[in-house]
This record gives C-alpha cells, structure tokens and sequence, in this order.
C-alpha cells in the first residue's frame, strides 16, 4: 500500500478515483444521475452530499458497476472501468459499502469477511489477520451471527468486509446512518485513519455538518449532477452552503 503524509489534492497527483460528466440510471434514457464529475485523490476523504433522491447512491451505484452507465468515463488508478462487471471492478481496486444490506446476517462475522475476501486467493489468512487486528472488537465474535452485532459494529464489519479485497479506494453511502453520535465519530475516525494509510475513501453522507468536518473536500449533488464543489472547511462556513443544506435538515434513521 502506498502512502501519503498530506491530503489536499494538487494537479500534480492524478487523482486515484477519476469520474466525468456521467450519466446514469435505472431506465434508458430517465437517466437519474445527469452528468455528475468528481475525483478522490491518494490519501484524500471526500463526501457527496446533496438532498435525499439526487442520485447520490445511484452515482456510487454507477461506479461499483452495479448500475449501467450510458455516458461519461471512470477511471481508477489510470485504467477504464467503463464495461466491467461490479466483481472486475472490485478486483481493479475498488471496495463498496452500500447504504443497505451490507453485511450477511446470517452469517458469522468471519464467513462475511471471508465472502469479502474471496476474489482475492491469495494471502487470505493474512488479510483476515489484519481486518481483527484494525477491528479489534470484532476478533471476539469472530464465530456469532453478523446479525448479533450493534449496529456500529455492523457498520465495521461491512467496512472490514469491503476491505479484504485491498482497494485503493473505499466507497461508503451513509456510513453513519443510524448510529449513535459516539459510533458516528468512531466511523469517521476510522475512515480517516483509513485514508492515512493510504486507502483513498469516498463517502456519500446525509450527516452533511459531521461529513464536512470529517473530509477534505466535498461535492454537493443536486438533480443528478454537480452542483456545488469544494474544500469541506470551506463549504462548512459557506453560508449558502448551510441554509441550503446544513441547517434545517433533518437526520434520517437507518434506510
Ligand atoms: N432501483 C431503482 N429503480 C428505479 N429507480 C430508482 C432505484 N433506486 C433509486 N431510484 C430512483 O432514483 C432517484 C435517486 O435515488 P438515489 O437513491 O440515487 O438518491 P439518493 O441521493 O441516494 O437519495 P437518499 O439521500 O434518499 O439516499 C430517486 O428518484 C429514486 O426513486
Ligand atoms: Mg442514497
């Protein structure tokens, strides 16, 4: 893994997550996602925020190959996901955390990380070594139902599970739907800590004020495409920014 002291992004890096002018959606020619670009550089946490049905899962849908794109480019670490299965597209390098569903309840915390692992044959027993060791409260329930888990440590698990494939960049959509205002800051932290390590993370959030304190920049999708971009400290303090978007929202429970 390779990693980066900073984190601003600079022309000078290529930008490991590259995504122009896509269009997407469920049903040709209704496209949902209307020509939406951002990019995620080495080491950087960035958010997606924007109204609830703006397309932000659907974008991320589109990324993870699990929605068709009809026009626009990806690009991760240089190569064209364009036309690659959702399994090809976790194997180039990147891991996905959907807003539902993102743990096997039925299974027990070490089948999910084991199923996360699988595209990967090699070094499994190692990669399974290193999701306990940065999520040691897992380690102790490694044989009891994912169901059994709180909902904080579900969301771990759906993160440690995302990560034994080693992606270079981590998508999550809303990973603190649900949790307690403690757990809220510990997920954050993690995705932090995470980025450090060199693990790029792109987050869609719905906790806009906790999202913009917790990323170094941030992009704000409205009907579909970009409508407003920036440095997370910046748009924090932007008060069009925060009539529009931070102040009279309200937070939503689990999807
Ligand atoms: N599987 C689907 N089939 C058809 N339409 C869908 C599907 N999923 C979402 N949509 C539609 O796409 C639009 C955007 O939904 P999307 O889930 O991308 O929004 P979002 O920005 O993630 O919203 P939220 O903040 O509520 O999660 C909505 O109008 C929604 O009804
Ligand atoms: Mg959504």
């Amino acid at each position: 893994m390779h990693s980066m002291a900073t984190s601003p992004f600079s022309a000078a890096t290529a930008p490991v997550l590259d995504v122009r002018q896509v269009v997407a959606g469920y049903v040709k020619g209704l496209p949902i996602v209307t020509g939406a670009s951002l990019h995620v550089g080495a080491g950087e946490v960035v958010s997606i925020l924007g109204p609830n049905g703006a397309g932000k899962s659907t974008l991320m849908k589109a990324i993870a190959g699990l929605v068709q794109c009809e026009s626009g480019s990806i690009g991760l670490r240089g190569r064209s996901l364009m036309g690659l299965q959702a399994d090809q597209i976790m194997q180039a390098g990147l891991g996905f955390v959907p807003q539902t569903g993102n743990v096997f309840t039925t299974l027990t915390i070490h089948e999910n990380l084991r199923v996360g692992g699988h595209l990967l044959r090699h070094d499994l027993a190692q990669r399974l070594e290193r999701a306990y060791a940065m999520f040691p409260a897992l380690a102790p329930k490694r044989r009891d139902k994912a169901r059994t888990l709180s909902g904080g440590q579900r969301q771990m698990l759906a993160v440690a599970r995302a990560l034994m494939t080693n992606p270079s960049v981590l998508m999550l959509d809303e990973p603190s739907a649900g949790l307690a205002p403690l757990m809220v800051e510990e997920v954050f932290e993690r995705l932090h800590a995470l980025a450090r390590e060199g693990v790029s993370v792109l987050m869609v959030e719905q906790n806009a004020k906790a999202a913009l304190r917790h990323s170094d920049r941030a992009y704000i999708l409205v009907e579909g495409r970009n409508h407003l971009e920036g440095p997370s400290a910046q748009l924090l303090q932007d008060a069009a920014v925060g009539a529009a978007f931070l102040g009279t929202r309200q937070r939503r429970g689990p999807a």
